[in-house]
């Protein structure tokens, strides 16, 4: 039997492994994500899989098929969080895949195929900005310098590599060949309310919404709070704030597009002097490319004309974009398959949020299966499942992977 109380503790446990007490943080190549990896490991060893941790620091478990070394249907999903974040994010989709194979491996099930569970150590992007580290390394995209990327302490991810242990020249190895995996497939909370309003308790995801990501910084003068007339400041900040009201209107603008800014930091950053500088992030994203590409160039123009008229330097880095994701067809149908077989009525949805698919799809078809969560709250410590759903969600996981069968069209 699947063990619905197993998957819910090991969220629980994971979720012990965080940066700060009384909540959960756990970002890239951290202390707390070298413990959560070993948890995984063990468990993946526990469920009859070789387990290793790779050259990126994603947790890799394999369960052989009917001989060695066939190509693998990979699972997965992440082991980072973001700063605050809820349980199941990620982590619900490792702990269920590795679930189904503990009910293989004890029932001596080989398939025609191996099994792969993948915990990828970045999605979230939180620690450098740049996500998808982990899957990126394991599809092979992730152009070598991006290692060079900094956090904000001014480590940059090779460093980080070098100190947690591991080897940036021994990333090659991280990367798969396409024949290597006959697919991929992701389970993961929905992180929106659409499930819940419908009473379903899993979805069957179309595609994936592609995203952007720019970081600005905005320079003026920094001065004395109390003696520079406004007319004559260059505040950083009070620009700033046009910016994110720019951000909102340009999103506004169509249903179809979200934009968020979710940092934002002034410097000096002192009650009594008019900020010189300010650094914040800006996420735009949608189902459609040229939608979003076009959102994105108008948020550019609108930063650099409220820049212009405050007399204010400006520096837009495009910290990252991919284009929509799209599931495929086959894949599609065979866990629409697995979900009317675990007793559900097949509903299909695609995801606001990004997930390790994106990359991998570079090397193999992907599919994703959703699982209701409570409110449709996620990014937040609020983020909840029912014991019952995480039951369901790891059912249909089992079926879609004992039904599976690489047929490409
Ligand atoms: C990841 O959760 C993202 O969609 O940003
Ligand atoms: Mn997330
Ligand atoms: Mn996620």
């Amino acid at each position: 039997m699947l063990s619905a109380e197993r998957i819910m503790q090991r969220c629980e446990a994971l979720a012990r492994h965080s940066e700060l007490p009384g909540g959960l943080t756990r970002v890239f190549l951290s202390p707390e994500s070298r413990a959560a990896g070993e948890a995984v490991l063990g468990w993946m060893r526990e469920a009859g899989m070789q387990a290793k941790l790779d050259a990126m620091g994603n947790a890799v478990g394999r369960y052989e098929g009917e001989r060695a070394g066939l190509p693998c249907l990979m699972l997965g999903s992440h082991l980072d969080t973001v700063r605050d974040a809820g349980r199941y994010d990620g982590m619900l989709g490792v702990v269920s895949a590795i679930e189904c194979v503990d009910f293989l491996n004890r029932k001596n099930k080989r398939l025609p195929f191996a099994v792969e569970v993948v915990g990828f150590g970045d999605e979230e992007g939180v620690r450098f900005g740049t996500t998808l580290l982990g899957s990126r390394a394991v599809a092979g995209t992730l152009d070598p310098a991006v290692l060079k990327t900094k956090d904000g302490k001014g480590i940059s991810i090779e460093q980080a590599l070098r100190d947690f242990g591991l080897d940036p020249d021994e990333l090659i190895k991280v990367k798969r060949k396409k024949g290597d995996l006959l697919a991929y497939a992701e389970l993961h909370i929905e992180q929106g309310p659409v499930l819940e309003a419908e009473g379903l308790a899993l979805g069957v995801v179309t595609a994936i919404n592609g995203f952007s990501r720019l970081r600005v910084t905005l320079t003026g003068t920094a001065g004395h709070a109390g003696t520079v007339p406004m007319r004559l400041r260059r505040d950083a900040l009070a620009a700033a704030a046009e910016c994110v009201l720019a951000v909102e209107r340009t999103a506004q603008a169509d249903p179809e597009l979200v934009g968020t800014v979710g940092r934002i930091e002034a410097k000096p950053g002192a009650i009594n002097v008019i900020p010189g500088a300010v650094e914040f992030t800006v996420d735009v994203r949608a189902p459609r490319d040229e939608l979003r590409e076009k959102a994105v160039a108008s948020v550019i123009d609108a930063i650099e004309a409220i820049a212009r008229a405050r007399a204010l330097t400006t520096k837009i880095e495009n910290l990252q974009s991919s284009g929509v994701a799209a599931c495929a067809p086959w894949l599609m149908a065979q866990m629409d398959r697995a979900v009317a077989a675990a007793g559900l009525k097949v509903r299909r949805l695609p995801s606001g949020a990004g997930h390790d698919g994106m990359a991998i799809q570079a090397i193999a078809d992907i599919a994703m299966l959703f699982v209701r969560c409570k409110g449709g709250v996620s990014h937040n410590p609020a983020e909840a499942i029912s014991q019952d759903d995480a039951g369901v969600g790891a059912r249909a996981l089992l079926h879609f992977i004992e039904g599976f069968h690489a047929v490409s069209a």
